[in-house]
């Protein structure tokens, strides 16, 4: 009999130790639908990246864009907090002691996508230790990769008769895990000997990823991570700013089924689409995002140079642009302004209907309501 390009999973129950090994076969990846995609992906990807770099001020958006990928990310895990909350404990950098529960595990997400990014900076590749940091952080624990005692496996979901029993068991024994990570490391990192376009290599990553499931919890969240962590390590965006959360949790039952659909019956074409097509949506998306920002924040100057006699606008801008809540403190940590004059100004922008004045377990913040209503959107 001839071989298979894939060598499914026999039995969910027991843990998958022939998990194949990087890179799948080309024939897996290599079909018209695919390569179609492929180009409305890199196309819509490309257009954003090069918005992204002409833009004066990325804190703006790397703040602002990425608690929103924390938060959605961690609602996959049933980790819920409202958008209210979450800026709160980001405008008070989750030190304040008001701060806890799920909006303080959402900044976690949000740490963790910084530190991976910092990770590879510093060392350039993927390896081992780059996974560990992201659970880490996330499950904020000391711990690491999955002790061969611990029985990890996927529960079928909801309540129905199913509910409960194993859909998957990821590999178990002395140094398997780390066996199967290094494989998935080393086919990210070279490029020479699995040249394979990185969107694609950034979709059988995350399904390699998630079966090799190395830690107790938090895998699918290192996964998304991971997921935009490539696209910056592999110069398709500077900044990490494509996050593809929102659209994983609003296609959930497919996301899980068509991992399944790899691992049972070898259907990668289906997969591989699934996650080129997030990319591409996700890509237009952030597009638009940016633009309705970058235009509110223009029209907003415009406003406060005709109305006002607020003196360097500019950088107030970027101040309330930078998270939905600005605190006095903010802009005097910066030195931009003298107290009472910030509280001045913060005012001023109230009374044109540009900001508005909020007080939460006791402290005074002011709510950028444009910018709230486009991230909320
Ligand atoms: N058939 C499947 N059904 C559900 N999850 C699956 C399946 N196959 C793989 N997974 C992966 O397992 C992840 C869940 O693992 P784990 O609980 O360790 O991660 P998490 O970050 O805590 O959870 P979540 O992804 O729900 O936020 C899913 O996100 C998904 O990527
Ligand atoms: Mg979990």
């Amino acid at each position: 009999m001839q071989e298979p390009l894939f060598r499914i999973n026999p039995d969910r129950n027991v843990p998958w130790n022939d998990l194949p090994d990087l890179p799948i076969h080309e024939d897996l990846y290599r079909t018209v639908a695919i390569m179609e995609q492929l180009g409305n992906a890199k196309s819509a990807l490309g257009r954003l990246h090069g918005r992204s770099v002409a833009i004066p001020n990325q804190g703006i958006l790397i703040n602002s864009i990425s608690l929103q990928e924390a938060k959605a990310s961690s609602e996959i895990e049933n980790i819920f907090t409202t958008d209210d909350e979450l800026y709160q404990a980001y405008s008070e950098k989750g030190e304040d002691e008001t701060v806890k529960g799920a909006p303080k595990e959402v900044l976690r997400y949000r740490e963790a996508l910084w530190e991976g990014h910092q990770h590879l900076k510093n060392h350039g590749d993927f390896n081992e230790e780059y996974f560990i940091r992201l659970y880490q952080t996330i499950k904020q624990t000391n711990d690491g990769i999955r002790p061969t005692s611990a029985l990890i496996y996927i529960k079928q979901g909801g309540t129905g008769p199913n509910a409960g029993t194993a859909i998957y068991t990821p590999p178990r024994g002395k140094g398997i895990v780390e066996e199967k990570l290094k494989n998935l490391a080393d086919f990210v990192n070279d490029d020479q000997l699995y040249p394979i376009d990185p969107l694609i290599k950034m979709a059988i990553a995350h399904y390699q990823f998630e079966m090799i499931h190395p830690f107790r919890d938090g895998n699918g969240r290192a996964g998304r991570i991971f997921n935009i962590n490539i696209l910056t390590q592999k110069g398709l965006l500077d900044l990490p700013i494509l996050y593809l959360s929102r659209y994983i949790i609003d296609n959930k039952s497919d996301y899980y089924s068509l991992l399944a659909g790899v691992t049972q019956r070898a259907r990668w074409e289906s997969w591989i689409l699934f996650m080129l097509k997030a990319i591409e949506a996700t890509a237009n998306l952030t597009f638009n995002k940016i633009n309705d920002i970058l235009a509110a924040e223009a029209a907003i100057l415009q406003t406060i140079e005709a109305e006002t006699k607020i003196r360097k606008p500019e950088n107030l801008m970027q101040m309330i642009f930078t998270q939905p809540l600005t605190k006095v403190s903010h802009l005097t940590d910066v030195k931009l302004y003298a107290e009472a004059t910030a509280r001045n100004y913060l005012n001023e922008l109230c009374d044109l209907g540009i900001l508005e004045k909020k007080t939460i377990s006791g402290h005074h913040y002011y709510l950028n309501l444009e910018l709230y209503r486009i991230l909320s959107e």
